[in-house]
């Protein structure tokens, strides 16, 4: 039997890859425009790094993670998501004795066993940013305009930027409660996970999907009505730092994102053109992550886009699959082997390029320069070769002529040089 990929696992294939090329390079350019530097996180960490950092009674938590026990009995898990392993890492090296404040990115796959679907699968990319050592809500507003630039510069509008506030360890409690009893008089109405959910994590609630769920929040409480005064004010210089930015925003008081570190500043980035998974991405500040993970108190606020969702809204048209620049098509024993030698030197000079392998026909040497969209094609034949010559043919207007073998590379630079400034 033919083995096939695992469910919730995709392959990215060549004629694709050149859409994920763009994203990382302009993340990269983008990212180290603002200051961020990247870092490089194992794939696996300790169970317990994730069970602590994002939360017991996450559904992350709880039924989404890949562990398993290695060789050793140490109990390990695919990393479901990039914040709490850059933590780990920041701590372990102590990165803050070498700058107190550290902007980080980094570009991998995470994994989640959830319920495959469009926009949603097992192993997903993502670009994640992080900025550990600040609490001042400038950098909440400095990161979210990162982001949204980045969105910007990879050709998506139509974004809806969702802000909300989650309190803090002095209010949040509060809230929790309010929403509690709110909800235990909605029991009824609740599905099974948030009849659970009710006693363990009660804002998990206002996540559900479920349709008597979501009637039964319709009224509920809003975090906005509980929030400390320092909360408030944070929340309050945030959204003036935005406006004075000229950034959109929606207050969305029933987004609580999908992982328990959070406090104060949350915000998702949303498209309707994605359909149910509408997330491109989300993130957060968590001032109490690091302690949670054992380190001491330290402020961070971060996001991650799901690339595939990002990729999936990419505008057409624009040129990403790269095609050869040039096809040699060499008729007889002679010009093959002087094809196989200009083929290395052009290779050796950064010049694509390709040639036949078996010997065929010139017509369907030629078919092959058409199919791979090479942008010249040489045609070699003994005649041309005795007078070291060789005819360069131009695939898209048709035109030929007939050139000194010697100028070739000249001739291509030049003509590569005038496609560029055609835009072509
Ligand atoms: P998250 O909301 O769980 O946050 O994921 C961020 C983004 O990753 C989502 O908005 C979505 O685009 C994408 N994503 C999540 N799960 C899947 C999936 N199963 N398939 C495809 N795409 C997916 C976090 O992961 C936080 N670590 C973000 C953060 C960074 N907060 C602070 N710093």
């Amino acid at each position: 039997m033919e083995i096939k990929a695992i469910r919730g696992f995709n392959d990215i294939l060549p004629d694709e890859i050149g859409k994920w090329q763009f994203v990382e390079k302009t993340a990269r350019e983008v990212f180290e425009g603002f200051g961020y530097s990247e870092i490089r996180i194992p794939i696996l960490e300790r169970t317990e790094l994730f069970s602590r950092g994002i939360g017991e009674a996450t559904d992350i938590v709880e039924k989404e993670m890949y562990t398993f026990s290695d060789r050793s009995g140490n109990s390990l898990t695919l990393r479901p998501e990039a914040t709490a392993s850059m933590a780990r890492a920041y701590l372990e090296h102590q990165l803050y004795n070498i700058e107190s404040i550290a902007k980080l990115y980094c570009i991998g796959p995470m994994f989640r066993y959830e319920r495959p679907q469009k926009g949603r699968y097992r192993q997903f990319y993502q670009i994640d940013a992080e900025v550990f050592g600040v609490g001042n809500p400038m950098v909440d507003a400095e990161l979210i305009i990162m982001l949204i630039h980045f969105l910007n510069s990879v050709g998506l509008e139509k974004l809806e930027l969702q802000l909300n506030t989650l309190g803090d360890r002095a209010c949040r409690p509060q809230y929790r409660e309010g929403l509690r009893k709110y909800l235990e008089g909605k029991a009824f109405q609740l599905c099974e996970d948030c009849k659970r959910r009710l006693e363990t994590n009660p804002l998990r609630v206002l996540d559900c999907k479920v349709e008597t769920c979501k009637q039964a929040i319709a009224d509920a409480p809003k975090v906005t009505d509980f929030i400390c005064s320092e909360c408030q004010k944070h929340f309050d210089s945030l959204k003036e730092y935005l406006e004075t930015a000229g950034l959109a925003y929606i207050l969305n008081p029933r987004m609580v994102r999908g992982l328990d570190y959070y406090t104060r500043t949350a915000f998702e980035v949303v498209s309707y053109q994605l359909g149910s998974q509408n997330a491109v991405a989300g993130g957060g500040r968590y001032d109490n992550l690091f302690q949670e993970i054992g380190g001491k108190e330290i402020p961070g606020i971060g996001f991650a886009i799901g690339m595939e969702r990002l990729i999936s809204l990419l505008p057409e048209g624009k040129q990403f699959v790269k095609h050869p620049d040039l096809f040699i098509a060499a008729l007889g024993e002679a010009p093959s082997k002087e094809a196989y030698r200009i083929v290395n030197q052009l290779h050796l000079e950064g010049i694509r390029a390709e040639l036949d392998y078996e010997g065929k026909s010139l017509k369907s040497q030629m078919r092959r320069a058409d199919k791979l969209k090479a942008r010249y094609t040489l045609i070699l034949g003994e005649e041309e070769l005795k007078r070291g010559r060789a005819v360069l043919r131009n695939m898209e207007n048709k035109s030929q002529e007939e050139i000194p073998l010697q100028d070739l590379i000249d001739s291509l630079r030049k003509k590569s040089f005038q496609i560029e400034q055609s835009g072509l």
